[in-house]
């Protein structure tokens, strides 16, 4: 183990402050086809991934559920975890921002850079939002100086703040970035960051006061402050594999070889982590490569936009490893992509269905017909040549093109030696030479197609493991022995493939009808054969609608009516109110984040609906057992009543 060459990967940390969608899987999927394919190259790996669970917009998230941040974090971070499953991601270690093994890390290089005086207190000063208690940076706000939530107008305010002395580090920083090329990736995001660079660079406000904000790590030398989330956040790429912790865990791994993220995040990475880097004194990240983003028409897909495409529909619909494959192929790394399942489905269609499905039925059928056992070849010719070098430029270009994270074109190279089997095959006519008794012709033939598959497949393994292992499992391997082939494999002249008995498979990506599979997805008793082969197994969620759950999902929460009996503010937390209300003869106290639209003396007597089978938890301190619904809509809220008079305890459903 000692000797192997090293690659430790990461993504992002991601905000559970919803579920991820294909942004986030997409990032997640790249990470864990690179991971493979080194392993492939006989690389000792590690693959970190996790969520960055502090912060404003979690405290708010979680107090507009009325549960606590943890209970609303760790929901969410379950739901990742279950997603990164059924996407065949399989990472090293998942780091959690609230985990005590990450806290414990941030507080120690707080007070590290305090005692080497890399940290100050000042007075911070900038555009406050007394409605939403948050700063605003001058682009964050709209027109001129309105409050990018809420819309109401900010005030200059001050605050007494810790800064990170980061402008000491800008000179060495441009010079680190201008000698060293492949520090961020692609060029022109170093070119953007240098850009950047060229105003003076502020020092960093790296505290939150806990009045403000108090879902954060504590300073280790200040209680009545909590760290800024980006400082706490970039800090998991080191406290995941071991610093202060398991020094030669993290010896081992450190530097890391990828920090793979979204353009949305480079300045953070570029400039805040590697200046934090050089304070703690440790060597920067070989690369930070930041892709583009998925788009929903023209439009970034993100949460707080709800024009997200949910990763489980499209599981659901068309499997794991075809929508790997989409990702993967149709995102050129540095540019922004389009998802439409339009697009999906002629991807789909052509290069899988078509091009690499047609190579293998058209390989095994011919194989079947003969006996069923691969054959040594017997003498080459030209075509033979020509195939095996269009299936060496694809294994040379695999590999230099996804060790620069240029995915599509390594596929798009693949997908033409695919193409030249079925070119080849058209060529060389087995079946004729079949029925001309041309055995030793047809041997070589069917040695040649089936070889060309079997190296096709170890290359797409990484992106789509479980076909592949199908795939091999068809040519007489067994899935674990073909699971472990290396890419070294793939360039020495000799095969185990001769003698191998090939088995049946039914189609490995059966081709979809797109029209048909979407109208038996809203009508699945109509299922025809084709719209089963594309699997849409379930009715289509309507448009906009993701997380689809089954009615036993839903039986599980109750919902009931019930009766304000009063309300008041909650003292220090001025979106809270604390109500206590009636249920079929039940009171029970709610805290509720919903002060902002309701007074406390509008609500006495109100009939709401209510979850009433709610684990209670405490916000701010204070027992909340249960939650109430509402209807949120940009900046209104409305709680949610009946329609009518009707006894308070009845069930809603
Ligand atoms: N928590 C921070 C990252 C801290 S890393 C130390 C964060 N989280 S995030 O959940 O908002 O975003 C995580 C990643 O998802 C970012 O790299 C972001 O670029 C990526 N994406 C979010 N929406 C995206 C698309 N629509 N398309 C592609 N990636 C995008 O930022």
């Amino acid at each position: 183990m000692a000797d192997r060459p090293k690659f430790y990967i990461t993504t992002p940390i991601y905000y559970p402050s919803g579920n991820m969608h294909i942004g986030h899987t997409y990032t997640t999927v790249a990470a864990d086809t690179m991971t493979r394919f080194k392993k492939m190259l006989g690389y000792d790996t590690f693959f970190l991934t996790g969520t960055d669970e502090h912060g404003q917009k979690i405290e708010r998230k979680a107090e507009a559920a009325g549960v606590t941040p943890q209970q609303f974090v760790d929901k969410i971070v379950a739901e990742t975890k279950d997603l990164w499953k059924l996407m065949n991601i399989e990472y090293d270690d998942f780091i959690r921002t609230t985990d005590e093994r990450h806290v414990k890390i941030v507080q120690k290089i707080f007070r590290q850079f305090y005692d080497q005086g890399d940290i100050y207190k000042s007075e911070y000063e900038g555009q406050y939002c007394a409605e939403c208690e948050a700063f605003w940076t001058p682009s964050q706000l709209k027109e001129g100086n309105l409050c990018p939530d809420c819309g109401r107008p900010c005030e200059t305010a001050h605050e007494e703040s810790y800064f990170f002395r980061m402008s000491k580090y800008q000179d060495w920083l441009i010079d680190y970035i201008q000698t060293h090329p492949d520090f961020i990736q692609p060029s022109f995001r170093a070119n953007e960051t240098l850009g950047f660079l060229r105003k003076k660079l502020s020092d960093l406000c790296i505290s939150r006061p806990k009045s403000r904000l108090s879902w954060g790590i504590e300073l280790p030398f200040d209680p009545d402050y909590v760290c800024y989330v980006w400082f706490d956040a970039l800090i998991n790429y080191i406290s995941g594999v071991g610093f202060h912790r398991n020094q030669e865990e993290f010896e081992h791994w450190w530097p890391a070889s990828y920090h793979l993220i979204g353009k949305d995040i480079l300045t953070t990475h570029s400039v805040y982590w590697p200046t934090m880097l050089k304070a703690i004194g440790l060597p920067m990240p070989r690369t930070i490569f930041a892709h583009g983003w998925w788009l929903t028409g023209n439009t970034k897909m993100s949460k707080s936009l709800g024009n997200v495409v949910n990763p489980m529909d499209m599981v659901e619909r068309y499997g794991v490893d075809a929508f790997r494959y989409f990702l993967l192929s149709e995102m050129s790394p540095g540019n922004d992509a389009n998802f439409t399942e339009e697009a999906f489905v002629a991807r789909y269609n052509s290069d899988l269905a078509n091009d690499l499905g047609n190579l293998l039925s058209r390989v095994l059928k011919m194989t079947l017909r003969s006996g069923g056992v691969i054959q040594p070849p017997a003498e080459l010719t030209a075509d033979e040549a020509e195939l095996n070098a269009e299936v060496d430029k694809a294994v040379k270009a695999m590999e230099s093109c996804l060790l620069a994270m240029k995915f599509d074109q390594g596929l798009a190279a693949v997908m033409n030696a695919v193409r030249a089997g079925n070119r080849y095959m058209e060529k060389t006519a087995p079946w004729s030479l079949a029925k001309e008794g041309e055995l030793a012709r047809l041997n070589t033939v069917l040695y040649t197609a089936a070889d060309a598959l079997r190296r096709v497949a170890v290359l797409l393994a990484p992106v789509m493991p479980s076909k592949m292992a199908d795939l091999g499992a068809a040519l007489g391997y067994n899935r674990n022995d073909f699971a472990a082939l290396k890419i070294s494999d793939l360039k020495t002249k000799k095969s185990d493939l001769a003698g191998r008995t090939v088995q049946d498979c039914d189609a490995l990506f059966p081709r979809i009808q797109f029209e048909a599979a979407k109208e038996a997805a809203a009508k699945p008793a109509k299922q025809d054969k084709a719209a089963k082969a594309a699997k849409p197994a379930k009715a289509a969620a309507p448009a906009g609608v993701v997380n689809l759950i089954d009615i036993a999902d839903f039986a599980k929460v109750q919902l009931r009516t019930a009766k304000v009996i009063e309300a008041s503010r909650v003292e220090g937390a001025d979106r809270l109110l604390r109500l206590r209300i009636e249920s079929g003869g039940e009171e029970r106290q709610i805290v509720s984040g919903i002060a902002r639209w309701y007074t406390p003396e509008s609500l006495a007597g109100k009939s709401i609906v209510i979850v009433a089978n709610l684990r209670p938890a405490k916000i701010r301190g204070i027992e909340s057992a249960g939650m109430l619904l509402a209807a949120k809509e940009g900046d209104t809220l409305r709680l949610v009543t009946t329609d009518g008079e009707i006894a308070s305890g009845a069930e809603v459903g």
